[in-house]
């Protein structure tokens, strides 16, 4: 099963991410937790979420880049669901075996992200790489869709079309 944990601090203004979303919402094996729906107090179910986890073999962060990182909710949710003895630390094993997706959008273009004046995009993925190894996931090369405020919508459905493949192309690998 592919869990997409999906963090969108304003997905009714989404033009990108709601669009990777109308993609593979429909697929099989496919189940979205939008968190900013699900906590708008931000009182994260924990129970619930390590469930889900649970049932996951590939987990998908998926979200907007909110200065260089990730919006509060899905940090919150990091910081209470990967808890100490459940994802890591003694007997924290829960997570280990699966995969982890990083799926970001951004409004910078690709070479933004170049290294140069600013760290690079393989910079800016080394903590949530750091947290998915902690934590036993084996870590995938991320899916990023770039200069998303420029982009025009056949742009978006194109990019969009590809997330959608490589989700296809990764249960093809595991169950095909
Ligand atoms: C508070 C905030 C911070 C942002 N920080 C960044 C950033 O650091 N780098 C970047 O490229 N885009 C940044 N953006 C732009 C968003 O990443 C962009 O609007 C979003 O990825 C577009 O996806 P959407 O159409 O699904 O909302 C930021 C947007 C907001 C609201």
């Amino acid at each position: 099963m592919i869990l997409i944990i999906y963090a969108h601090p304003y997905p009714q203004h989404s033009h990108a991410n709601k669009r990777m979303l109308e993609q593979v919402r429909d697929m099989d094996g496919v189940e979205i937790r939008s968190l900013y729906h699900l906590y708008p107090d931000f009182n994260i179910d924990i129970t619930a979420e390590q469930e889900a986890l649970t049932r996951a073999d590939l987990v998908i962060w998926q979200h907007p880049m909110q200065w260089y990182s990730v919006p509060p909710l899905l940090k919150l949710w990091i910081d209470k669901v990967l808890s100490h003895g459940w994802a890591y630390g003694h007997n924290g094993k829960a997570l280990h075996g699966k995969s982890l997706m990083w799926a970001v959008t951004t409004g910078g273009g690709e070479d933004h992200f170049a290294i140069g004046n600013w760290p690079g995009f393989e910079v800016l993925a080394q903590p949530l790489q750091a947290t998915a190894l902690y934590c036993g996931l084996q870590w995938l090369p991320p899916f990023s869709m770039h200069c998303t405020f420029i982009c025009d919508d056949e742009t978006l459905q194109a990019q969009a079309r590809h997330y959608k493949q490589r989700l296809l192309d990764w249960q093809e690998a595991h169950h095909g």
